[in-house]
């Protein structure tokens, strides 16, 4: 058995409403969590008997849908756009799961993170250059040996290329940096994954 076939969680995905919303942002251009991602950490959820979890970055809703239908849990979950926020609760509707996750419109980097609650587990998958901000701020919402885990370390891949486009370069540079941070940060012990587009697992220490 190859060393690559270990790393991966293979689970395919058979409800429907999923499926269906996976297509959506297939054809619409909404970046949405790999199989990979969401499963390994769905895994992490029933392992670590995570109960609450604050996501930042719903987009249409689908990785708070999939924790939700999957785990006894109740999310909270951060959306900047207007128009992402209203497909999400739209679809969160018809999967009858108001009661347990609820959306916040608004930039994660300007809600009171002292008002809304404290969690087990932080996903952060929202503006890619902004990871550092969103980890250092949120934090402070963390139960003991809380759990941060961010999404894209590795960009498609990019983080390892030659890049033409400044713009491009520049964002990069931004995730690289946050690579380089969240191996260090103080109070965490963290692990890098290379699943899905590359994750990392951020403990805190008691
Ligand atoms: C990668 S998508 C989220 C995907 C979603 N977690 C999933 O896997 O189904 C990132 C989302 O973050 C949102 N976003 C970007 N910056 C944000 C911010 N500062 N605050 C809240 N949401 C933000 C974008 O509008 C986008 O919908």
């Amino acid at each position: 058995m190859e060393n690559e076939y270990l790393c991966k969680i293979n689970i395919k995905e058979t409800n429907e409403l999923l499926v269906t919303l996976k297509t959506y942002a297939l054809k619409n251009d909404v970046p949405i969590i790999t199989d990979e991602g969401i499963n390994f950490i769905n895994q992490i959820i029933k392992l670590s008997k995570v109960k609450k979890i604050l996501e930042i970055g719903t987009a249409i809703g689908y990785s708070a849908i999939n924790m939700a239908q999957k785990n006894d849990i109740t999310i909270t979950s951060i959306e900047k756009s207007t128009k992402m926020y209203n497909l999400a609760l739209n679809n969160i509707k018809t999967a009858n799961l108001e009661d347990r996750i609820e959306l916040i419109n608004d930039d994660a980097l300007q809600v009171d993170e002292s008002l809304i609650g404290s969690f087990d587990l932080v996903f952060i998958d929202a503006a890619k250059a902004q990871s550092i901000k969103f980890f250092e701020k949120y934090k402070n919402c963390l139960n003991e040996e809380g759990i941060i885990i961010t999404d894209n370390l590795l960009f498609h891949n990019l983080v390892t290329e030659v890049i033409r486009d400044r713009n491009l370069r520049q964002l990069v540079r931004k995730i690289d940096s946050f690579n380089k941070f969240v191996v260090e940060v103080e109070g965490f012990d963290t692990y890098l994954y290379q699943l899905g587009d590359g994750m990392s697992l951020s403990i805190k220490r008691k």
